[in-house]
This record gives C-alpha cells, structure tokens and sequence, in this order.
C-alpha cells in the first residue's frame, strides 16, 4: 500500500510562516514517492492552496462540521472545505475530543458527514496514559472504531483513514516501540476486515504522536503501519520531508 504521510499543523502558522514552511517542502519534493498532505488551520486554506499548487501535496482540515449547513455559529461544512480544495478533514483528533468534548457518537457523526460530501475522514483513535496502564488500549481503541463502524455501510469502509495515536505519545517526545504501535494497527486492521474483507485490507492506518525522522522508519516498517500523522515535526519543512523520503521507500 502506497503509504500517506500528514501533517497536522494544529493552530499554528501566519501567513508568513506558512509561506516559509510550504516553500521549503515545494522546494525538497522530489524523490518523494509517497502520497503528502498538510491539515492546516481554517483560516489559511485559501493560501496554502494557493501556495501548493502544481505539486502533489492535498490540502486537509482539522475539523469538519457534522450538520450539512445551517444556523451553526463557527462550525465549517465539508461543502465549504471543498471549496478551498481539501480533500481531508481529520475528525475527532484526541485535542478535540478533550477540549472540545466530541464524545465518540459526535466523532461517528462527523465521519459520516465528510464521506458523505466527498471528502476522506482521517479519523483518530488512541487511549491515555491510564488507560494504557491499566491495560486496556484495545478495549478503548476498540470502542472507538467499533463507534464509528456502526454508522458506516460497508461500502463507506474503505473510504476512511484511520491515526492511532496514543494520547501520551503526542507531543511528549514518548513513543511505544514499533512493535507495541503495530499489535494495536493489527488489531485494528481486524475490526475493519472482519466488517468488510475487501474495503477493511485497504483502509491506510497511521500512526502519529512524536513521529520524527528519528523514529519514523522503525514505525513505517511495520505491515499495517501505513504511514503517519505528524504534529511537531511537521512545523519544520526540513523534518516533515525527511519523514516522507522513508515513507517513500
Ligand atoms: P505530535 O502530534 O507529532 O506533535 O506528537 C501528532 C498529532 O497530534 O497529530
């Protein structure tokens, strides 16, 4: 499977840093053979499609509205972000889900809509730190795919990505070990296919959380490991090109 490397911005940027940052990765692509995008803040679709055109990195959002359209204040439509080019919109990312308090039925809600206006989901998953001590990351992993499998047809499975990102991974510098990421993705990989063989085998499965050109190809070698989603080292052109040439191999 080709593998997919995004970056997720979070809210960082300005119109001159990301000016900097998205010249610096047009100008270090080649060689690069994997598919690339940047889920960059709402304010800045217009410009960073402006400032990738012609080359092969997709725009993608953050976050995208459940409703279709209508009387909610500050919410953005999957309409509106095909708009400005995107062709995904991470959904339901651990930051949201704390801060904003999108509980898994709002995240599956969310799922739902993007595939349903065309864009691809890149829907996220991962337990904390106690949850992880407590041994139970495939039970709450478990629940959050299983939440949303409920509300897709089979035919919609194939159309989403999935990020395991382990809470206490993201933005610590903490990583599990390659082998302890991929017994999750393999399980996850299971849930899929035993919904739908066919559509689940083809679904990518990233993992993100202080994914660094250090670190990234223990990860990327992994079988059902298919490739990232970056915070940090995404900010940095150099760093998020490095992570794309080993996801090129
Ligand atoms: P990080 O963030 O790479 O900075 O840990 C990843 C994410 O939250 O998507």
């Amino acid at each position: 499977m080709r593998k997919l490397i995004v970056g997720n911005w979070k809210m960082n940027g300005s119109l001159a840093m990301n000016t900097e940052l998205l010249g610096g990765v047009r100008s270090g692509l080649s060689g690069i053979s994997c598919d690339l995008a940047v889920c960059v803040p709402f304010p800045y679709l217009a410009q960073c499609q402006s400032l990738l055109e012609e080359t092969a990195v997709v725009l993608g959002a953050q976050d995208v509205s459940s409703h279709a359209v209508g009387a909610y204040t500050g919410q953005v439509s999957t309409r509106m972000l095909l708009d400005f080019g995107c062709r995904y919109a991470i959904v339901g990312h651990s930051e949201r889900r704390e801060f904003c308090g999108e509980t898994d039925e709002v995240v599956a809600d969310k799922v739902q809509r993007a595939l349903a206006g065309g864009l691809t989901p890149i829907l996220c998953v991962g337990e904390t730190l106690e949850e992880k001590e407590d041994g139970r990351t495939q039970e709450i992993v478990g629940n959050q795919i299983n939440a949303v499998l409920k509300v897709l047809e089979d035919r919609e499975v194939s159309g989403i990505v999935v990020a395991y990102e382990p809470i206490w991974a993201i933005g610590t510098g903490k990583t599990p070990t390659p082998e302890m990421a991929e017994e999750v993705h393999a399980m996850i990989r299971n849930l899929l296919v035993s919904r739908n063989a066919e559509a689940g085998s083809r679904v990518r499965i990233l993992y993100g959380g202080s994914m660094k050109p250090s670190n990234a190809a223990g990860f990327l070698e992994m079988p059902d490991i298919d490739g990232g989603l970056i915070g940090g080292a995404a900010l940095k052109a150099q760093d998020f090109l490095a992570i794309a040439k080993l996801a090129s191999i």
